[in-house]
């Protein structure tokens, strides 16, 4: 089966290249321990809750082989995914494809948002892993894509490490960080993963799902 290229507008930038090397390895050697999880419950309630979302446009961060992508897309959502590990975002097409679904998945750098030519006024935005990897030049152009992405009222789930994990963990973001990197947003809700269900460098970074919401008028 053959998949449509890769869109490229969005190269990794050099900040990245170093983080962007490691996932290419651990995507090739099968190491992606992120893989297989649940849909985080966060993520559901917004999705099929009793106060669900309308379905709209959706664009997941770092979306890896696009297990989220492609669970709202079979909600009707209309989904953007942006990753940098070409090999993550085959996988996603090609999982895509098996589903019945067609996610936009690009290839990308999420600090450099603005060359994707992405249209603003996304609904909800997922970031399951990537931002909290990211060192400071790359949290701050994120965000500014973000903001200028997002809708007013937008949802956006997060989940991240805490900071201080040790060996190949993400750097990690507390949430003071968080609350302060996305002014104009507000945590309305934060589900820390219990450590008992946790393995690996997991286990040590008392990682936690957030959901945040844009205020109206930032
Ligand atoms: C821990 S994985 C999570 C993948 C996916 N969100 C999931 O939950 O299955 C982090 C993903 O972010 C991507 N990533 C990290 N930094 C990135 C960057 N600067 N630009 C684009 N993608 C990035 C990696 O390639 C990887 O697929």
């Amino acid at each position: 089966m053959s998949f449509a290229p890769s869109r490229s507008l969005g190269a990794p930038s050099s900040a990245a290249s170093k983080g962007s090397l490691g996932y290419r390895v651990m995507y090739r050697l099968g190491i992606t321990p992120w893989e297989g999880q649940p849909m985080p419950p966060v993520l559901t309630a917004l999705v099929e809750g009793p106060d669900a979302l309308p379905p709209g446009r959706a664009l997941d961060l770092g979306c890896g082989t696009g297990n989220h992508a492609i669970y709202l897309a079979r909600h009707d959502w209309q989904v953007t995914g942006v990753d940098f590990t070409p090999r993550a975002l085959d996988r996603a097409r090609q999982k895509a494809a098996n589903a019945g679904v067609t996610p936009d998945f690009m290839l990308g750098d999420v600090s450099q948002l603005g060359v994707l030519d992405l249209t603003p006024g996304y609904a909800l935005l997922l970031d399951l892993g990537c931002f909290h990897g990211l060192d400071d030049l790359a949290r701050d152009r994120y965000v500014a894509g973000v903001n200028d992405l997002a809708a007013p009222n937008a949802c956006m789930v997060l989940f991240a490490f805490q900071p201080g994990g040790r060996g190949p963990a993400p750097r990690g973001i507390s949430e003071e960080e968080l609350t302060r990197r996305f002014s104009g947003w507000a945590v309305k809700h934060r589900q820390a993963l219990a450590t008992e269900e946790l393995t690996g460098i997991a286990r040590r970074a008392a990682p936690a799902f957030y959901l945040l919401q844009r205020e109206a008028s930032s």
